[in-house]
């Protein structure tokens, strides 16, 4: 059970769970289905179980939304474009794909929905777009950072190295008008 700065709506329940291992809830439960930001937690070969599995809890006529982010970053600078070439190399083999998220709506078709629906959502990275790009700017350096050891560790990049492209990030985000690319899909069962 997570720990709540106010508490939830009285109707809201939460469960613990593993997407990997199934939804604990009979078939056809749900009239409505989100999953968000879950591109790091599943393999990409597994996938297309999971979203089977969010179809299976959902009721017919009833809708699925996801919202997830990828490597969609425009308008980048070198210490984006060092980690990123580290992150291809090794990423793979470590089993996950974020090149797929831009193509959500074709896993959801392979997964049997209709009425699909997919936007892409450029979020601006640095103060030069106002409030909403100053924290996301927060929030994505603090992604990377959070990536540190598996970089250090997985891919070959020394402390050193990866703590200079780290501390670079924002003032290039800023110098070059950096977006990064959400993608939101939804459809129905
Ligand atoms: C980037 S956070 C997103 C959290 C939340 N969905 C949101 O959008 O605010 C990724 C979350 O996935 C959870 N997670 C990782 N592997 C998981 C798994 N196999 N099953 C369920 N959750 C998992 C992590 O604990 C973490 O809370």
């Amino acid at each position: 059970m997570p720990t709540f700065l106010t508490p939830p709506p009285s109707n809201c329940t939460f469960y613990g769970g593993n997407v990997l291992s199934g939804i604990p809830f009979a078939q056809d439960h749900f009239d409505y289905v989100h999953q968000r930001l879950l591109v790091g937690a599943i393999p990409a070969l597994e996938w297309p179980s999971v979203l089977q599995e969010l179809v299976r809890v959902t009721r017919p006529g009833g809708w699925i939304e996801i919202l997830e982010s990828g490597a969609g970053y425009h308008n980048i600078g070198p210490a984006y474009h060092y980690l990123k070439k580290a992150w291809d190399a090794g990423i793979a083999q470590a089993g996950f794909d974020l090149s797929l998220m831009p193509h959500l709506d074709i896993l959801l078709e392979n997964a049997g929905l209709k009425n699909i629906k997919m936007r892409t959502v450029p979020m601006p990275l640095g103060k030069w777009a106002g409030r909403s790009g100053e924290l996301m700017a927060i929030d994505i350096y603090n992604v990377f950072k959070g990536f540190k050891g598996f970089y250090t560790s997985q891919l070959n990049v020394s402390e050193k190295d990866f703590d200079a492209a780290l501390a670079a990030l924002p003032g290039e985000w800023e110098k070059h008008h950096t977006t990064y690319d959400f993608y939101l899909v939804y459809g129905q069962k």
